[in-house]
């Protein structure tokens, strides 16, 4: 069980969600990060009195520092604040919650200084799973998922032999167009793209909910996690979110894990994983359940899925790539640059020119990124 923990990323949905977690357990929080908003950043440090704090921005560490004046909690900010938190003295696990890319290098300095690793940021393993996992193997150090299907994944394989397993089952909720077919998505606003019907998550991981890309960057994650290859991870819609995922094994037995579709379960179990603790959240009442259903995703209207495991087949660095063009191509469409259904194409685009480099390094795959987000951003304006 974790005793001390750094949360990257605090101020977002899954950071604020680990706060409660870690107030719940008892655990020390010796570092806290943001991007911008140091209005809760600093909310936070007065409550939880972190050893130092990290704002990504760097023109706003003087305003945090003026907020937190008197404390004694030190301020950092850029990359070296986000390198001090990972790498912070007395913490045995660091909670990687930043969106995006961002997390990646981070993540690896935390790996590298013997942390075990608490995972949300799904972008970090897309991008460099083969990177991180050998890295973690190295150094001995835990990477424990906290996506909700992962962490379900994880709980199903427990206690059984990988060589016995037939098939890792995602499950999927749909987002809040299931059943819409591609022509009825052509005119869908960001507004309707932000409503998720289960989850409350941010803004980025719900439109990437919305075009199935979500499922996509978990299909990848799962294969580094769990070390499957790609045709042997399938997924299925399961509107209800009831069953986090599940593990088939060769004898036919279906293992799966369900709860209520609360993130704070997750966390917490990342952060006592193999002991489990109370649950004063919310729990899952199978008499109010209603009947739970699955059906096959619809790759045509949801290309996004499609393109994930495309670039997972390519292998190399077109999974960092398509994770850069869906990132930017997002961010486009969070600005209402770009229609919904201009997603996929922007992200097909670049997977087209992308010359897949199959002996990446860790600078490799930050170019290949930056490059995706270039060229995205430059079919914009063609
Ligand atoms: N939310 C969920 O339920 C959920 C479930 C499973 C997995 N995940 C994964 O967990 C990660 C976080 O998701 P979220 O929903 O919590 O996101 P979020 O609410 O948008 O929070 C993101 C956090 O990262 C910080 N951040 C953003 N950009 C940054 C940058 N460039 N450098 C440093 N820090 C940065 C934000 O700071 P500011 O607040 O200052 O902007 C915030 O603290 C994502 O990878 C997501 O896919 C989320």
């Amino acid at each position: 069980m974790a005793k001390n923990i750094a949360i990257l990323g605090s101020t977002g949905s899954i950071g604020v969600q680990t706060l409660e977690a870690a107030k719940n357990l008892g655990i020390r929080v010796s570092a806290l990060t943001a991007n911008k908003n140091i209005e809760l950043l600093a909310e936070q440090a007065k409550a939880f009195k972190p050893l130092m704090v990290s704002i990504a921005e760097q023109g706003l560490a003087a305003a945090l520092a003026d907020r937190l004046k008197g404390t004694g909690i030190e301020v950092y900010s850029g990359d070296e604040g986000l390198k001090a938190a990972a790498e912070i003295e007395g913490a045995d696990t660091v909670v990687t919650s930043i969106v995006g890319i961002a997390g990646l290098v981070p993540t690896i300095h935390a790996i590298r200084r013997g942390r075990n690793i608490a995972l949300a940021n799904k972008e970090t393993l897309v991008s460099a799973g083969e990177i991180v996992m050998a890295e973690a193997v190295r150094m001995g150090v835990t990477v424990f998922p906290i996506d909700s299907e992962h962490s379900a994944i994880y709980q199903c394989l427990a206690g059984n032999r990988k060589q016995d397993v037939d098939r890792l089952i995602l499950t999927a909720s749909g987002g809040p167009f299931r059943g819409k077919k591609r022509h009825e998505l052509k005119d869908v606003t960001l507004s309707q793209a932000l409503k998720h019907p289960n989850w409350s998550m941010g803004s980025k991981i719900t439109i990437d909910s919305a075009t199935m890309m979500n499922k996509g960057l978990e299909v990848i994650e799962a294969r580094w996690l769990f070390g499957f290859m790609p045709d042997m991870i399938q997924v299925v819609i399961h509107p209800q979110s009831i069953i986090h995922s599940m593990v088939e094994y060769k004898d036919g037995s279906v293992i799966g894990q369900l709860g209520s579709p609360d993130m704070r379960i997750p966390i917490q179990l990342a952060l006592t994983w193999p002991e489990r603790a109370g649950n004063p959240f919310s729990r899952l009442d199978l008499l109010k359940c209603g009947s739970l259903t699955f059906q096959e995703p619809d790759m045509d209207t949801f290309r996004c899925l499609g393109l994930a495991f495309e670039a997972l087949e390519a292998g190399g660095t077109m999974p960092a790539a398509m994770n850069g063009a869906n990132e930017a191509a997002v961010a486009l469409f969070m600005e209402e640059k770009i229609g919904f259904c201009d997603i996929p194409r922007l992200i097909e685009k670049v997977m087209l020119a992308h010359n897949v480099n199959t002996m990446a390094g860790l600078d490799d795959i930050i170019e290949v990124d930056k490059w995706a987000r270039r060229m995205a951003g430059g079919s914009v304006c063609i």
